[in-house]
Order: structure tokens, then sequence, then C-alpha cells
């Protein structure tokens, strides 16, 4: 059986917080995060998050390469799919679009330190301008996991739906979408990548990938518990 991407990313999680649970907070080495898939967007730091209007492509890719990037980053402070287990802010909440990006960029590019003590270390020079806007949206299409869990019984009614093969894919792509229109970010950004969005995406590429889109459905619904 091969593993998909979302669950190899779980795993590279599971991992990399098994790794830095060995040290305490601040002297992680910083994981590079491969870039490359994303567009160039010069040298001198930006202050608005040029990844937003450059289509949908671009903003997906920025999307899944911020996802490793904050995960293996900013997750040991910040939580697991940025829900913060109160360690460090929840940045869920950071405001979306170019009102919290000014002040997400300073924060990631010079981190902070009080009284001589690192809480936040540097990542601007480590990881770069590229890694830090991928990390900027995901960070701000993470949707409500409150919205999610008030339907992970519909959600799992569906997954188990799709897992038996036998399924109209057109009427569940439309409540696949009904539900991801009701999970909302909590960064006021209009998108939320939630795992309904994400299946109905799936079975809008592959009309038969029922159980790929089962298994985001199952992947997310364990990863949110
Ligand atoms: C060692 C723990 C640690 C790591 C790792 C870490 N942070 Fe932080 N971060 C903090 C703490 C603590 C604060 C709160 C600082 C303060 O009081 O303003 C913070 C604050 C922030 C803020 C400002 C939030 C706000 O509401 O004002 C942003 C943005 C941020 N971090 C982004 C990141 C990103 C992106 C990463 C990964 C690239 C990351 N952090 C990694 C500990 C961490």
């Amino acid at each position: 059986m091969t593993r998909s991407r979302h669950e190899r990313l779980l795993l590279a999680v599971a991992f990399s917080l098994t790794a830095g649970a060995a040290y305490p907070h601040g002297d992680v080495a910083p994981q590079p995060v491969n870039t490359d898939a994303l567009p160039d967007v010069g040298e001198e730091w930006l202050t608005e998050n040029p990844y937003r209007d450059m289509g949908e492509e671009v903003w997906k890719s920025a999307i899944d390469i911020g996802a490793s990037g904050f995960n293996q980053n900013c997750a040991r402070c910040h939580g697991l799919g940025a829900i913060s287990g109160g360690l460090a802010p929840d940045l869920r909440f950071l405001e979306a679009e170019e009102y919290g990006d000014e002040w997400f960029v300073e924060r990631f590019r010079l981190g902070y330190t009080q009284n001589g003590t690192t809480k936040m270390p540097a990542f601007g020079e480590l990881l770069g301008q590229k890694a830090a806007w991928a990390i900027r949206t995901y960070i701000e299409t993470r949707p409500d996991d409150a919205a999610i869990e008030e339907r992970s019984d519909e959600l799992k009614e569906i997954r188990d739906h799709l897992a038996s093969g036998e399924v109209d894919t057109e009427a569940v792509v439309a409540r696949l979408t009904e539900i991801a229109a009701e999970i909302e970010t909590l960064s006021g950004a209009p998108v939320a990548d939630s795992i309904a969005a994400r299946a109905a995406e799936k079975l809008t590429a592959d009309p038969t990938g029922f159980h790929a889109a089962a298994e985001i459905l199952t992947v997310g619904l364990s990863a949110a518990h």
C-alpha cells in the first residue's frame, strides 16, 4: 500500500514532534523548507503575501509547502495544524490578508526575545522569504476545528459511504461543498482549507476517486483528535 502525501506529512509531523520533545524549546535546528515549486519573489523582504494573488495553483502549492514548513518549524510551540496548546499564541487568529502580513513577517524574521531569553527564534535568514509566505498562506487558511468537530459525524458517514464504492459522486460533491462553505477560517480569510473542501476537490478532479477522498476524510478526522 502506498501512503498518500497527507499521511506521510502526518507521519513526518509525528516524527518531528518526537524529535523536538528531546530538546527544550529554542534550540532545535530549523528545518529547511523546499520552496522550489513557488515563484521567486526577490531578495527584498515584502510586507504583503505575494502568493495570495498569483492564482489558485500557486496559492494551493503555497498552502502545501507552508504546511510542511509550519509543522516542522513552528508546531512545537504554536501547535500541530496551528491549533495552539497554550505555549505560544494561536496563529489561526492572526488577522487575514495584508492586515496581519506585516506583523507576521516581522515576527518570522526577527523572532522574539524578552529579557535576554529567546522566546521565539528568528527564522528569516534561515528559511527565507518564500518559506515565510508559504507558512503565512498555510496559517491564514486553517479551518475552524470546532466547526469540523461539529460536522464530524456527518463527515464520517460520508467517508463510510465513499468507502463502500457505490457513490453518487455529484450528490456527495454537492454536500461536501456545502459543508466546506460552513467551515470558516478564524483569521477572516475567505477560504478555509478544510478536509471537506479537499475531499470535494479530489472527487471533482477524479469522479471515481472514492477511496482517495475517503482517505482525506479519515486522515483529517483522526488528526482532529
Ligand atoms: C520556541 C517556540 C516558538 C517557535 C519554534 C515559534 N514560535 Fe512564534 N511565537 C512564540 C512565542 C512565545 C510568541 C509570543 C511572543 C510574544 O509575546 O509576542 C510567538 C509569536 C509569534 C507570532 C506573533 C503572534 C501574535 O499573535 O502576535 C507569530 C506571527 C509567530 N510567532 C510565528 C511563528 C512562525 C511562523 C514560526 C515557525 C516558522 C514560529 N512562530 C515558531 C514561540 C515560538
